[in-house]
């Protein structure tokens, strides 16, 4: 794909400012080439934005010089540098091998060096920088993520005029794990800058309202914090999917074909069984092949009833726990399909690369068992696109229970994916379960996600963040 670079000059209303753009720049020879984003971020925003007039500031994916600000269907995109060192430091090193860890349940061990504190801080302030750069008097900035929580404190001291929002996409922890952060106090005064705070469950928000009187002046309940003689919300918003996009995808005739395509080539006769990741350590991967494995073994299944198809997008793979994670996963598939395996006939399909979305709506309309199996995640999009593209009400989703999704979607399958027996379990009730029962389970789940779009999302944080 290529960009359309059109230079921004005049400012926005609304500033949105996250590590990623929508857009990032992959080398390739002979000229460099633009793709679409990882990850549920750039998913869920990408449609609010084309929806609404606003500008994008955000890293271009690859180390160096920043492009020059660039049109993108429909988007304004306002790239930021980040030298090969900068990466290491603050994308790799702070966001990904301190925070990300930590902030998920400490499922990894969480590295705390100094070394790359300061490179936070020092990028932290160069995203605010061209944020207050780009956004109109009195105009919004909505910042995102755990890359740049220092940053609504910055804009503040720089720009006062301005609303601030912050929205984190990944669970916020608990005070146990939270207080391990040697920076925590800092952190918490730099979330303090927005006037809204939200997070994906309100489990989040009280974790934050509570470390927040508990190490800066805050004082207060969770919706109503006072800081400084400001007044800060600190809600929960759960983020959703452009789900009339993925119905209207799953409904036309090229991905219902193309989902019949993929039903004839894996076997018209086996129930076909999905997990769509991005490659990360946090998603369960390891221990959903585990159970499928052990059902295999236990006989209550076999290769003839039913296939696996894993799909894994590339993710991070400068960071060693992610390379490790895939040679642990390829090697896991390997030894499944060699167990099991016949010529012609194979228990696992492993894809390890990104697909068009017009490819996942048609797997996700070929899948009759959708299997989302976290350790822990902040929502979990993949499980609202499985529901969203079912529009005959068919077919099972299995969901951990720790992630954001399974608050709302609690008509689902709900497993423990630490409960290796309990999760084989699901597969084989999911695997057999009679149709109308998964029309009782997947019509409120249909009518949840199709009231709570992302477009609602953004108006309730919008909302709240004017009053
Ligand atoms: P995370 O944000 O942690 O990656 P989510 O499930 O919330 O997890 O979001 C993942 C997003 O990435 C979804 O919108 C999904 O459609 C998309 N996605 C997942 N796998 C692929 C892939 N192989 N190719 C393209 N998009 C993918
Ligand atoms: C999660 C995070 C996003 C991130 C995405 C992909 O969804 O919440 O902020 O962009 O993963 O990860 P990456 O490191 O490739 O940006």
């Amino acid at each position: 794909m290529t960009a359309l670079r059109t230079p921004v000059k005049e400012s926005s209303q609304i500033v949105i400012v996250s590590n990623r753009l929508p857009v990032h720049r992959v080398k390739r020879s002979p000229e460099d080439v633009w793709e679409i984003s990882p990850g549920g971020l750039v998913s869920a925003l990408t449609p609010v934005l084309q929806s609404k007039p606003s500008t994008w500031v955000g890293w271009a994916g690859v180390a160096g010089k920043a492009p020059a600000p660039f049109e993108h269907e429909g988007i304004r995109n306002h790239p930021v540098a980040l030298s090969k060192k900068d990466v290491e430091a603050f994308y790799e090193g702070f966001s990904n091998r301190t925070l990300w860890p930590l902030y998920h349940d400490a499922v990894r061990p969480p590295e705390y060096r100094r070394r790359w504190w300061w490179p936070y801080v020092k990028i932290n302030r160069r995203f605010a920088e061209i944020a207050v750069e780009v956004v109109a008097q009195k105009g919004t900035v909505w910042v995102h993520d755990y890359h740049l929580q220092l940053v609504p404190a910055m804009i503040r001291e720089m720009r006062p005029d301005v609303r601030i929002g912050f929205f984190m996409h990944i669970p916020f922890p608990p005070q146990e794990l939270f207080v391990q952060l040697p920076w925590r106090r800092r952190i918490l005064e730099g979330l303090l800058g927005a006037d809204v705070v939200g997070f994906q469950t309100r489990l989040g928000a009280q974790n934050f309202a509570r470390l927040a009187r508990r190490f800066t002046n805050a004082t207060g309940s969770r919706e109503n914090l006072q800081y400084e003689g400001r007044r800060i919300v600190s809600e929960a918003f759960p983020i959703s999917i452009d789900v009339e996009r993925f119905e209207k995808l799953a409904q036309s005739p090229e991905i219902t074909s193309r989902s019949r395509e993929f039903r004839t080539k894996l076997g018209a006769d086996r129930k076909i069984i999905l997990g769509v990741d991005r490659l990360d350590y946090t998603k369960g991967i390891d221990i959903r092949l585990r159970a499928y494995q052990e059902l295999l073994r236990s006989g209550k299944t076999n290769l003839n009833d039913c296939v696996l198809v894993q799909v894994a997008t590339p993710s991070r793979q400068r960071v060693a726990e992610y390379r490790e994670l895939r040679s642990h996963i390829e090697q896991f598939v390997g030894e499944i399909n060699g167990e099991f395996g016949e010529l012609g006939r194979t228990p696992v399909h492993y894809l390890h690369r990104n697909l068009p979305a017009e490819e996942l709506a048609a797997l996700y309309l070929a899948a009759d068992v959708m299997l989302v199996t976290p350790l822990r995640d902040g929502m979990n999009l993949v499980a609202k696109e499985y529901v969203a593209c079912r529009t005959d009400d068919s077919g099972t989703l299995v969901l951990s229970e720790f992630t954001g999704s399974a608050e709302e979607l609690s008509s689902a399958l709900l497993v423990n994916p630490h409960d290796l027996d309990g999760l084989e379990a699901a597969i084989d009730t999911a695997l057999h379960l009679p149709i109308e029962e998964q029309h009782r389970r997947m019509r409120p789940l249909r009518r949840l996600i199709k009231r709570h779009d992302v477009f609602y999302w953004a108006d309730m944080f919008l909302k709240a963040l004017k009053r």
